[in-house]
């Protein structure tokens, strides 16, 4: 595979940086995760593509998320409570939580671009990646954290203990550490294997995130079922005994453990129908660009979508073109396939018979926006649960 964010110019086409993808899971700590690693450098880079802020959805959820730190873990009682976010991004929740005026926030952003945008905006922004060093140091300027907050940003850090010791560092003892990413069973449950790609190192489960914080005096206290990112798990933490898990978080580990005994989780019922599924998007658009002559566009270039036209080895001469609203993007090449990726704005212009939407995890946001589209008879095509024309009606 190439790198899942490596959208590249034209000239970056021969010396194009390759790794092996590939999933494992480990029967003793029970987390998933891949077997080999790009280094994060050549990931989280200056040119990082990624805005967090492209997606009104996700807008909406953070706002939500600011409301649910303000009221439920930084209650009036804590006088000028400090939120910690790692993987701020360009500050989207940040600026969420500007709606509580109590709350003092810090970021932390490895990657300088999407942190240049925090910083504009406002907010005080750390441009490191997270460690043990990094939390003494802003335990000297800030002091200990209330919450330290990290969303899709966890799964992205391979040296997880690295972080945990930070967490030791940074939290104040009563403290709580919330993180959200994608969910290995709702991965699973509905094949989105295009979840899986070079940033993201691990796949939590509430097992494998229950094992890991023991490991550091830390326990599971909740866990929040979350329908962004196709379906992503909210863990909230915090120090041993300090709060009391709720019976929500030990009946997902009893689900857990069922759904493993069921499925053979880690076995081969996955797989087999993620392997179906790359093939059947790939005949499909075959079938609709040889046979039957029609026009497909691509809807989003995201890191996702590197997967999954990877694995199917669809190119641009069935799916010639891809809209994308990031301007970052515009212009460039989808990694590994080289699809051209063109300025959303011409899409208005375009009347393509289908459109391949590799944001599913959008789809309402993306559906309610191109309602002109489909009332003059335009389709969606998708391949997550499976490949099919959405039902747009
Ligand atoms: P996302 O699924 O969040 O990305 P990833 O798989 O990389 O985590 O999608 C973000 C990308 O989708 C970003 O390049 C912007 C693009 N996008 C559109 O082009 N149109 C839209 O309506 C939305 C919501 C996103």
């Amino acid at each position: 595979m190439p790198i899942a964010n490596g959208f590249l110019t034209e000239d970056e086409f021969e010396n194009e940086f390759f790794y092996n993808l590939a999933v494992g899971y480990c029967y003793d700590c029970e987390m998933v995760q891949l077997a080999e690693l790009v280094p994060p450098e050549k990931l989280f880079t200056d040119k990082y593509p990624f805005f967090t802020s492209s997606s009104r959805n996700m807008i909406k959820h953070f706002a939500e998320m600011a409301e649910w730190i303000a009221i439920d873990l930084t209650p009036g009682a804590i006088k000028r409570p400090l939120v910690v976010e790692l993987g701020c991004n360009d500050g989207t929740l940040l600026t969420e939580l500007r709606a509580y005026p109590e709350i003092r926030t810090l970021g932390i952003e490895p990657s300088t671009n999407v942190a240049e945008i925090a910083i504009i905006n406002g907010h005080n922004v750390v441009t490191e990646f997270f460690t043990e060093g990094t939390a003494q140091g802003i335990v000297e300027e800030y002091g200990q954290a209330d919450v330290i907050v990290a969303t899709n940003t966890m799964c992205h850090i391979p040296d997880l203990h690295e972080v945990f010791k930070g967490f030791q560092v940074l939290l104040k003892p009563d403290g709580y550490i919330v993180f959200e990413d994608p969910y290995w069973y709702a991965i699973t449950a509905q094949t989105s294997f295009d979840q899986i790609y070079d940033e993201h190192v691990y796949y939590f489960t509430v097992k494998a995130v229950d094992d890991l914080a023991s490991k550091y005096c830390f326990e599971l206290v909740d866990v929040l079922p979350q329908a962004v990112h196709g379906g992503a798990m909210r863990y909230v933490l915090g120090f041993n005994k300090q709060h009391r898990p709720t019976s929500r978080f030990r009946y997902m580990h009893w689900m857990e453990t069922k759904m493993d005994w069921d499925n053979k989780v880690n076995g081969d019922t996955f797989y087999q129908a993620a392997i179906y599924q790359g093939l059947d998007l790939a005949m499909s658009l075959v079938n609709m660009v040889r046979k039957d002559g029609k026009r497909v566009v691509g809807y989003g270039a995201t890191s996702k979508s590197t997967t999954i036209l990877n694995a199917a080895g669809i190119a641009p001469n069935i799916l010639p073109y891809i809209y994308d609203t990031t301007p970052q993007k515009q212009g460039k090449f989808t990694p590994g396939t080289h699809i051209p990726i063109r300025p959303y704005k011409e899409f208005k212009d375009d009347d393509p018979d289908y459109v391949l939407l590799l944001i599913w995890n959008h789809a309402e946001e993306v559906l309610a926006k191109e309602q002109e589209y489909i009332a003059k008879g335009g389709k969606f095509l998708t391949h997550v649960p499976y490949v099919r024309i959405m039902d747009t009606s």
